[in-house]
Parts: structure tokens; sequence; C-alpha cells
């Protein structure tokens, strides 16, 4: 079994502005192995990186994405607001929304994967299957590209356009038969929320190697995971995960 990897949750979020250029950026000088972010499409289709419905927590604009064209939501800052990164700098507000675009060029010079984490469980965001497959087949080829969603039609559309796609059902409670999940529907991972795991851990463990667990920041639980092997842990302090991996290799 290969050991546990260890990806940014929202990029380095415990630190820097979630889902900011600046924040994978940040994961990616920690050494993560990988990054996780989240996306939604706007009214002009097209995908940019955030995680809610809405500008309103993260940036200091308001509204939906799906009624804000790409140069309005480009208008706000996303590194201004301070949630719980534990430092603060001024530059930050410089930050904008970025797009799936620019988050694939951004990675090219380095050998990470990514995990996309498709946010269509609220609304119905016509063809954001076809446009992400689109933007990976033409910028994210190269590396390791893992799609992940709570809204399961959404992987299996995923998958229907690139069969060779690696595909993660998101779940914050337990399912009873989950290996049948995988299996049946040709789910190659299952992404499972640190409490579904922890709560009962003999539950999972012939399902570890291909599970990731988010989003897992206590130091506790981080050296629990690790001794479980699960295939990756989600965090937002990329550091402190891979700093207690090296430890265990000292
Ligand atoms: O993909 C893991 C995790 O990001 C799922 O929850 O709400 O942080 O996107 P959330
Ligand atoms: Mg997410």
């Amino acid at each position: 079994m290969t050991e546990t990897k260890v990806y940014g949750h929202r990029g380095s979020m415990g630190n820097y502005p979630e889902n900011t250029l600046l924040g994978f950026h940040e994961a990616i000088r920690q050494g993560v192995d990988g990054l996780e972010l989240d996306v939604h499409m706007t009214k002009d289709g097209e995908i940019v990186v955030i995680h809610d419905e809405t500008l309103d927590r993260t940036t200091d604009g308001t509204g939906f994405i799906k009624d804000l064209t790409l140069n309005e939501i480009k208008q706000y800052s996303a590194g201004s607001k301070y949630e719980y990164f534990t430092k603060f700098d001024a530059s930050w507000s410089a930050e904008k929304v970025p797009t799936l675009k620019e988050v694939l060029e951004l990675l090219k010079p380095y050998d990470i994967e990514l995990n996309i984490e498709l946010k269509t469980y609220v609304f119905n965001y016509e063809g954001i299957e076809e446009k992400i497959n689109s933007l990976v087949e033409a910028y994210g080829n190269e590396r390791r590209i893992v799609y992940s969603s709570f809204h399961l039609p959404s992987i299996l559309r995923i998958k229907k356009l690139e069969p060779a796609a690696e595909i993660a059902w998101l779940l914050n409670q337990p399912i009873p038969l989950l290996s049948d999940y995988l299996k049946g529907l040709q789910l190659n991972a299952l992404h499972l929320d640190k409490q579904v795991v922890l709560a009962n851990v003999h539950q999972w463990k012939d399902l570890y190697e291909k599970v990731r667990v988010w989003t897992v920041n206590g130091d506790d639980e981080i050296k629990q995971l690790l001794d479980l092997k699960v295939n990756t842990i989600i965090t937002d302090f990329p550091e402190k995960v891979l700093f207690f991996k090296s430890e265990r290799k000292a």
C-alpha cells in the first residue's frame, strides 16, 4: 500500500484565503501531494473556484454566482475577509475569485494532483460537467484529476464524458454497504467526513485504500488517520500534516 497523501483543502485555508491563487501557491510551497478546490458556474458559463453559492462570505461582494458574470465577480476581492487564517496581510486583498482555467494554468509546472469538487447540490448548473471536462482536456490533462461531489449524478456525468476519469463520492454520513456503491457505480474513491471514519474505524478498514478523509486538522485525528493508512488526508493545515508524516519517517 502507498503512503497517505496530503491534499490542501481549498488551498491552505488555515493560513491563507481559501480558493485563491495565493492559497494554492502556498499549499504547493508547503509540499502537498494535491489540492482540493470547489467550483460553481457563472451567469455567462464560466467555471469559477469558490466554495459557496454566493460571494458573500469569502469576498467583499454579494450575490449568487449563477446571477453574476465573470467580469462582475472579478471586481471583488477574495482575499480581504478574515475568517480563519492565522495571520493577515493587506496585500491579500488583491486576490480575486479564480477561474478553473487560471488554476490549471498555475499548476502547469507542478507535478501535483487536483481534486475538483463540483458544488452542484443546490443549483442545477446546466452543462457544468461538459465545461469542466473541456477545460481539463485543454489545460489539465497531464496531471491526476479527481472529480468529487456530494451530488452523485454530477460525477456520473463526468464519467460518461470521460470514461477514464477518476470519480469520488463525497459523504458526510455513513451509508450501509458502501463497497457496493464503489463497485456498482464504478466509483474510484470515497471522500468521507472524518466523523464518519473516526466514529467506527473498523467499519471502513477494507476500504481505506480508496478513502480520502476531510477536513482533518487536529493533531490526534491526523495521527490516527496516518495510522489507519487512509489514501489521503485533506486538510486546512498541510504543513502540519506533512510534518507529522515526516516525523514517522525519521
Ligand atoms: O472535498 C472535501 C470537502 O471540501 C467537502 O466539504 O464543504 O469543505 O467543500 P466542503
Ligand atoms: Mg470542498
